[in-house]
């Protein structure tokens, strides 16, 4: 198995923490990318990434659901668990699944599970003020907390599909009210998510906190992508927002067919990939007859 190279920076640097994160306001942008398992989170990590998100899109692009609403806290648990054996430097953020934080006691209950089983060292949760006492509880208690406005997927069924959110002065204004409420109940950052670059700026410009855009332009603090998205291992749907730096699923269906070719042309195993016997065995083992078994 091939070995990953670490980069210098990422393999010196001490883990980063939420406060390192708060403090990067207005400064060199934030860069976040989503993770779902021990593999990804060593790529993610050792390519100098800030934070490593386990998101609840782990139920789209690697479960395989139609949507995020499906995955569970303990499938959540299992994903976190696997990513935080790969992630040394950076934060490791666990998404809180659909209905996992409906009330103040929910949150607190199963964000302790992120910290305790999952070795999270913070949380995100999707909404603006319906939401604050669950962040203020959070935070109250020592869990750094995520906020998530815009389009919040676990609200598609509110909203009638994934649909990009504060096109109209109304709506914009309410998300900037929501950001605010987010920043006031005591979150370190916010995801912004499918908005126009101009309620981003807006927002960006409003609040002490750093945001983190997918599909908000690229005025916000920082930027995230979905791992499967940006090396094009997720093709069912491909949002405007996301840039495929590479097409690995396409690539990997590639080296498949060949290695099935080389099978059944046997040219795989090659010699260098077969093991033998010490010589003086391969003489004696030669010698040996077996009957066959009727
Ligand atoms: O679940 C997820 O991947 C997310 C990011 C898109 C922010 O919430």
């Amino acid at each position: 198995m091939s070995t990953i190279k670490q980069s210098t920076l990422a393999a010196q640097a001490k883990p980063v923490t939420a406060p390192d994160i708060q403090s990067r306001k207005g400064g060199e942008k934030i860069c976040c990318m989503t993770a779902y398992d021990y593999s990804s989170g060593m790529i993610v990590d050792r390519a100098g990434m800030d934070i490593v998100l386990v998101g609840d899109s782990v139920a789209m692009v690697v479960l395989g659901h139609d949507d995020t609403l499906s995955v569970t806290m303990d499938e959540m648990i299992h994903h976190v668990k696997a990513t935080s054996r790969g992630v040394r430097h950076a934060l490791l953020v666990a998404d809180m699944p659909f209905l996992s934080y409906a009330t103040r006691e929910d949150a607190l209950h199963n964000a302790g599970r992120f910290f305790r089983e999952g070795n999270a060292r913070a949380v995100k949760l999707e909404g603006g003020v319906a939401v604050t006492p669950q962040i203020e509880a959070l935070t109250t208690a020592g869990i750094p907390t995520m906020g998530h406005i815009g389009l919040t997927p676990q609200h598609v069924a509110k909203f009638g599909g994934f649909k990009v959110q504060g096109k109209c002065v109304k709506t914009a204004k309410a998300l900037i009210e929501d950001a605010q409420a987010v920043e006031a109940a005591g979150a370190f950052c916010v995801v912004l998510e499918a908005i126009p670059v101009e309620v981003a700026q807006l927002i960006t410009d409003a609040i002490d906190i750093p945001t983190i855009g997918i599909g908000a332009g690229n005025v916000t603090d920082g930027q995230i992508l979905v791992f499967h998205d940006m090396l094009g291992l997720f093709d069912r749907f491909t949002p405007k927002f996301v840039r495929r730096y590479a097409e690995q699923g396409r690539d990997a269906v590639q080296h498949m067919e060949q290695y099935c070719k080389d099978v059944r042309a046997t040219r795989f195993p090659a010699d260098k990939n077969t093991i033998y016997m010490p010589d003086d065995d391969a003489v004696a083992i030669r010698k040996i007859k077996i009957k066959k078994k009727k």
